[in-house]
C-alpha cells in the first residue's frame, strides 16, 4: 500500500503510563538548519527533529549549496556564510511544510539568488502573498501562481531594502521570512505584529551573534528589530523537545482514565505554552518540574495524570501561543464538562487544512456537539464517551490525524484514520510510541 494511503485504527485504551520521549521541536529544527548554514564556522545540532518537514528544509538547503551531514546523533553544518549559497538547479520541493517554504522564500529574497518553490497538494493551496508582498517591498522579484499560491519563484537581492512592516496576523512564518530577508539589508528591518508569535527566529539570530531586539508595545503589539549587515557566527544548538507534539500525549493522558505519564525536557518558550495553561485552567492535573535552561532554551519535565476537565473560554489573545494545539484541544473539550469556547482562531482555516471545518465535521460524526464560525469553534463535552466507529481522512494534516487517533482512545468504537503518512512530518513513530505507553493503535491493511 502506498504511504499516502496508509491507515491506522485507534481503539479504547485503559490508561497510559510511563515515560514518553517526545521528538525535537519542529520550528527550532528548521531554523537551526537554515541559520547554521548561513553562519561562519561549524554548528553541531543535537536533538534535531527527523520529520519529513525538517528533512525537506535540509534537502532544500543542500540543494542551495549548504554542507549538512549527519554524524552519530548530531547534524554537523559547515556554514557557508551570508552570500555563500548558490542557485538550486531544480525547484525546491518543500512537501507539506508551510514553515519551510515561507522561511526559505525570505532567505532567498535576501540573497543574490533565484529559486522556485513547490509543495504537496495541501501546501499548494495555502496563501503565499502574505509572504511575497513584504518581500516584494524589500526589492525581491516574485512570480506567483494566480490565486496567490505555489508555485512561487523568488529572485532576491544581495542588499535588500530595509522594511518596517505590520502584518495583519501574528505569524512567526511571516515575521521570520521578513527577518531572514533583512539579514543583509543596509539598515533596520522591523516587524510589528498584533500579538507576539513564537520568537525562535529572534532568539536563534541572537544566539548566532546578530543584533535583534524585541519590544512589547503598550497596546499589546510586539516589535522585532533586526540590524542588517552583520555576520552569523557558528554556535552549537541543542533542540528541545516539541511542546506541540507533547500536546497529543498530554491530552491523551488527561482524557484516558487511569493515566500517569511523564514527558521529560519539553520546550517551555512562553510563546508555545498556551495549551498547558489552558488545560490547567480546565482542571488538568499537569505538573511541571525540573525547570531549567538547556542549550539556551527553557525546558521542563511534565507529569500528566488523567483528570475530569471542565470547559472554559480560551482568551483570543492566547491563540498565537497555542495555534497548532486547537485540534487536540477540541478533542480534550469533547471530554470536558460544559462548553469550551475557542475564539480568534481564523488562522486555523489556512493551516495544512481548514482545521476548524475538518475537526468540527469529524467530531460531529463521532457524536460531539460543535458550533463553528469564521473565527471560532465551540465544543460541548458529552457525559458519555463519544461514539467513534468512523473513518476520518487526515486531509494531509498531521495534527488532524493524531487528534482523531487520540479521540479513538476514549471512544466507544474504534476510529480509523486514513492518510496517516503525514504524521511523519512532525512526529515520526507516533503510533508505536503511543502503544509503548498503553495505546491500542494498529495498522489497517
Ligand atoms: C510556525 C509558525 C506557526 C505554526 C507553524 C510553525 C513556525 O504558523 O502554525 O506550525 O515555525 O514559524 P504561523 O506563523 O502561520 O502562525
Amino acid at each position: 500500500m502506498s504511504a499516502e494511503r496508509q491507515s491506522l485504527l485507534s481503539s479504547r485504551a485503559s490508561g497510559l503510563s510511563g515515560q514518553f520521549d517526545v521528538p525535537g521541536d519542529k520550528s527550532i529544527s528548521h531554523r537551526a538548519l537554515i541559520l547554521g548554514s548561513l553562519a561562519v564556522g561549524q554548528t553541531v545540532v543535537t536533538g534535531l527533529l527527523e520529520g519529513d518537514d525538517v528533512l525537506a528544509t535540509k534537502q532544500a538547503m543542500v540543494d542551495c549549496g549548504a554542507d549538512i551531514t549527519k554524524k552519530d546523533d548530531a547534524y554537523v553544518i559547515n556554514g557557508v556564510g551570508l552570500g555563500g549559497l548558490t542557485n538550486p538547479s531544480a525547484p525546491l520541493d518543500l512537501g507539506n511544510s508551510g514553515t519551510a517554504v515561507r522561511l526559505l522564500m525570505g532567505l532567498i529574497a535576501g540573497q543574490s539568488m533565484t529559486a522556485t518553490f513547490v509543495g504537496d497538494a495541501s501546501l499548494s493551496k495555502r496563501p503565499m502573498r502574505r509572504i511575497t508582498d513584504p518581500l516584494e517591498e524589500m526589492g525581491a522579484q516574485i512570480e506567483i501562481a494566480d490565486g496567490g499560491t505555489l508555485p512561487v519563484t523568488v529572485t532576491g537581492l544581495p542588499t535588500p531594502l530595509p522594511l518596517s512592516y505590520e502584518p495583519k496576523v501574528a505569524s512567526a512564518q511571516i515575521k521570520s521570512a521578513i527577518l531572514l530577508a533583512g539579514l543583509c539589508a543596509r539598515g533596520q528591518t522591523i516587524v510589528t505584529e498584533p500579538h507576539i508569535s513564537r520568537d525562535h527566529t529572534e532568539a536563534m539570530l541572537r544566539h548566532f551573534g546578530m543584533d535583534v531586539t524585541q519590544e512589547m508595545l503598550a497596546d499589546g503589539r510586539h516589535r522585532a528589530t533586526l540590524t542588517g549587515g552583520g555576520t552569523l557566527t557558528a554556535k552549537d544548538i541543542a533542540v528541545p523537545r516539541d511542546p506541540s507534539s507533547a500536546a497529543f500525549v498530554m491530552v491523551a493522558a488527561l482524557i484516558t482514565e487511569g493515566s500517569d505519564i511523564t514527558l521529560p525536557a519539553i520546550g517551555m518558550n512562553p510563546q508555545r505554552t498556551g495549551l498547558i495553561i489552558t488545560l490547567q485552567e480546565m482542571g488538568g492535573d499537569i505538573t511541571l518540574s525540573n525547570e531549567r535552561i538547556e542549550g539556551g532554551e527553557a525546558v521542563a519535565d511534565i507529569r500528566i495524570k488523567s483528570s475530569q476537565l471542565t470547559g472554559i473560554e480560551v482568551p483570543a489573545e492566547r491563540a498565537a501561543s497555542m495555534i497548532d494545539e486547537y485540534p487536540i484541544l477540541s478533542v480534550a473539550a469533547s471530554r470536558a464538562t460544559g462548553r469550551t469556547i475557542m475564539t480568534g482562531v481564523e488562522e486555523l482555516r489556512v493551516k495544512e487544512t481548514d482545521r476548524i471545518a475538518v475537526m468540527a465535521a469529524g467530531l460531529q460524526e463521532c457524536g460531539v456537539i460543535v458550533e463553528e464560525g469564521d473565527d471560532y469553534m465551540i465544543v460541548t463535552g458529552t457525559d458519555e464517551a463519544p461514539a467513534g466507529g468512523v473513518t476520518i481522512n487526515s486531509q494531509h494534516d498531521h495534527r488532524i490525524g493524531m487528534s482523531f487517533l487520540v479521540l479513538g482512545m476514549v471512544s466507544k468504537a474504534p476510529i480509523q484514520v486514513d492518510d496517516v503518512a503525514t504524521i511523519n512530518t512532525s512526529f515520526p513513530g507516533f503510533a508505536d510510541k503511543m502503544n509503548q505507553v498503553g495505546a491500542q493503535i494498529q495498522s489497517v491493511s
